[in-house]
């Protein structure tokens, strides 16, 4: 048996957790940089924040400009802004950008030098300032994970910083946050949350040897971040299309919270692995959002995937009542793509790359691209190269005209 599991030193989870935030930047120090944006920073409840920090006698300076998908250039616009105010502690409050913006920032401000600098893995040389994340859309889990993904215009791609030094310090997620999500917000982020419990889930198992924590941020499958990975689907199931049909469905909205913090617990330490590597290139082609790209993606790379390791599928059939024990084990993991594919249908996520807005022609592109996320490729369970990646490619912009099927 082999488990292993990177996490913050304190994860809060509930309605009302906010509430915490002061007296907890208070601990670590006098002043601190929030990092968020414009649409969070217009409404009460983030005045309400700086009033708490203002309690609790924690001086804040507030960045609001953080911008979705975080180019490069916010990153910078950020840290330009500080001058010499020396935060003690960062808190990033928003969606995944706002919480990655507060990781690049803390690493910026500790070590100095580019972005470009701490890419790939292992670059960031030690601690960086304490993090709090907050996170405002139930998708991401980056409140809980090693890395920050990065919008690098100049090399036409999404770029990650993976470094367990970034993990937060403080995780704290309040599902009343989220009530504000737009349907199609909900759903994006569900399928995100979704794919890193199932890309986690399913990723390669590898020998468990004293140093695979040394050399890997994302070790693979292993049975602790697996005990996440299935919390997280159990509550993607239950609660993913209630959400989208009622959203002040205050159940739904927790359950989807637990799923995608469970589900950064899972993959932040085993790793996603080809849906995420395919997503970059055809979210900068198709300028769609992370999580409907990965959902339009994942039924065909777990179809891809499936016969590495048939077994996984057919227990996380089991996880959420699909199928009973005397099905073999192909019936049963076939079930649980088959549902999935069905509730990213139900909750309005793209069927197809080409529903997506991918070209035809752009294919070929999509599958180099992908081969260069290093980090997810080595972490697929079955080998991934040029064929395998256009193959997938193929069947996923076909879609439902091709059905679904092993590749
Ligand atoms: N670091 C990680 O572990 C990790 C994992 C997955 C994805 N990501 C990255 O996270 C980013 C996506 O994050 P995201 O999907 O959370 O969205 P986001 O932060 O990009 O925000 C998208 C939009 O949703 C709005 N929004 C956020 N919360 C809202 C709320 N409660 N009500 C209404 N609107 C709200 C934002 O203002 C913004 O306009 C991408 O850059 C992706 O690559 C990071
Ligand atoms: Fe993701």
């Amino acid at each position: 048996m082999f488990g292993a599991l990177r996490l913050p030193h304190t994860i809060l989870f509930g309605g009302g957790q906010r509430h915490v935030i002061g007296a907890a930047a208070a601990r670590i120090g006098a002043r601190t940089l929030v990092c968020t944006d414009a649409r969070l920073a217009q409404l009460p409840v983030f005045a309400d924040l700086l009033k708490d920090l203002q309690a609790h006698g924690v001086e804040a300076r507030v960045f609001d400009r953080t911008i979705a998908d975080l180019p490069i250039e916010s990153i910078n616009e950020c840290v330009a802004g500080i001058g010499d105010f020396k935060p003690d502690s960062i808190i990033g409050i928003g969606g995944g950008s706002c919480i990655d913006m507060a990781k690049v920032v803390s690493v910026l401000l500790t070590h100095g030098g580019e972005v470009s600098a701490y890419y790939g893995e292992f670059a960031v040389p030690g601690p960086v300032l304490p993090l709090i994340a907050v996170p405002t859309t139930a998708g991401t889990g980056s409140e809980v994970t090693p890395v920050a993904v990065i919008l690098d215009s100049g090399r036409g791609t999404k770029i990650g910083i993976a470094s367990p030094y970034i993990i937060p310090h403080m995780a704290v997620c309040d599902p009343e946050l989220t009530m504000t999500c737009p349907k199609g917000l909900t759903a994006c982020s569900g399928a995100d949350a979704l794919a890193h419990a199932v890309e986690g889930f399913t990723s390669k198992t590898r020998p468990a040897e004293p140093l695979l924590t040394e050399q890997h941020v994302f070790i693979g499958k292993n049975l602790l971040s697996d005990h996440f990975a299935k919390l997280a689907v159990v509550n993607v199931f239950r609660y993913l299309a209630r959400a989208c049909t009622d959203g002040s469905d205050v159940e739904a909205r927790e359950g989807l919270m637990l799923a995608s913090l469970a589900a950064g617990c899972a993959f932040g330490t085993s790793g996603t692995a080809a849906a995420h590597a395919l997503q970059y290139p055809v979210g900068n082609l198709t300028h769609t959002s992370h999580g409907d790209g990965v959902g339009a993606l994942l039924p065909y790379v777990m179809q891809f995937n499936r016969s590495a390791n048939p077994d996984a599928f057919a227990e996380l059939a089991g996880v959420v009542g699909l199928g009973h024990a005397s099905m073999g084990v192909e019936a049963r993991s076939q079930l649980f793509i088959d549902e999935v594919a069905k509730l990213f249908a139900e909750v309005g996520i793209p069927r197809s790359l080409e529903a997506l807005g991918l070209g035809a022609d752009q294919q070929q592109d999509v599958a180099a691209g992908a081969l260069k996320a290093e980090r997810l490729v080595k972490n697929n369970p079955r080998p991934l190269d040029l064929a395998a990646m256009l193959n997938i490619t193929q069947a996923a912009f076909a879609g439902e005209r091709a059905g679904l099927r092993d590749l």
